[in-house]
This record gives structure tokens, sequence and C-alpha cells, in this order.
């Protein structure tokens, strides 16, 4: 058992480059007619990528922001900046959906703060849907496209991660939380 855990440290370590590569790189893949879903038109869209790879990044994310105390992954600042002409965020929120479920299965984010979303499913169409103080948001993933989505929570409170499209037997029952604090 030991053993597996020196490679999969060298793996970790190239995916955390990786990592801060993906993003940038993945700007150039955005299409403004693709943007549906994404509320803000020409704000990001659709990228592609890998499953396993956006699974990978997804991974990373969670480790680098467990929060061991609060027992959940606590987004990390968004860091916004303007790249172009074009609001950005350094640190986006990975989502990944699978049957069924979403990985993270929760996560704690700040009231009144805006994040960019980046969401995949890893096996068939999924949604993620939920429900925030100002209206329902909905998106449909596709295996192999990145979607992005802003969202802003004013209220602190639990919400919940709907999956919107049917995707097997389960699905009335795939759904993930969102704590704002
Ligand atoms: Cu996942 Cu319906």
């Amino acid at each position: 058992m030991s053993r597996s855990s020196e490679p999969l440290g060298a793996v970790l370590t190239s995916l955390s480059l990786l990592l801060l590569i993906i993003p940038w790189s993945l700007g150039g893949a955005y299409t403004a007619e693709e943007g549906a879903g994404d509320a803000h038109a020409g704000h990001g869209g659709p990228g592609e990528m890998l499953p396993g790879q956006f699974m990978a990044i997804t991974l990373l994310f969670e480790e680098n922001n467990w929060d061991a105390d609060a027992g959940i992954v606590v987004a990390p600042d968004p860091g916004w900046m303007v790249m172009g002409g074009e609001r950005m965020s350094m640190n986006p929120v990975y989502l990944a959906a699978y049957q069924w479920g979403y990985s993270p299965a929760e996560i704690q984010l700040e009231a009144g703060v805006e994040y960019q979303f980046r969401m995949m499913t890893m096996d068939v169409y999924h949604g993620a849907s939920v429900s925030t103080d100002s209206g329902s948001q909905m998106v449909r993933l596709i295996p192999g496209v990145v979607i992005e989505q802003r969202l802003t929570f004013d209220e602190p409170g639990e919400y919940t991660l709907y999956c919107s499209y049917y995707c097997g037997e389960q699905h009335n029952g795939m759904s993930g939380k969102i704590v704002v604090v």
C-alpha cells in the first residue's frame, strides 16, 4: 500500500503544475456562442478537457482547500483580475458531477462573494441547479466540456445543488450541498 503513495505524490505534484497552466490555456477555447447556460455571455463559457483530467484537477482542488477543522472544502478567495478587458477568477471552484453525486459533495462559500464555478460531468449528461437569493441558476453538464458559471450567495445558509437532467435510476437523489457563511 505504501509503495503506491510515492508515485501518486509525484503525479499530484505534476498535476498541480498543470492546474496552474490549464485555466489559462482554456481561455483560448472559449466561444461566446457556446455560452449557453452562462448568465454572463462573453464572460467565459465552455472549454474542452478530458473528464479524467478535470477529475484530477477537482481532486487537487478539494485536497488543497480541505479545512480539517470545519470538515468541509472551503472555496478560496476567487482572486478576480482583469485580462484583455475580461474579468476572470484566478481561483475558480471546481465541481465534478457523476452518477450519482457531485465532487466536492459539500462546499463552503462566503456570503456576498462572487465565485467562478468550473463544472463538468465525468460520465453521462447531468445538470446542476441551485436557487440563490437572486433566482435559480441551472446548467447542463456535458462530458468533456468545461462549463463556467458565476455564482454569488448574499444570504448565509445551506443551499442544495440538484441534478436537473435525467441521468439514471438515482437521478432524483442526486444532490450536493453549498454552505454559505
Ligand atoms: Cu444527475 Cu440527474
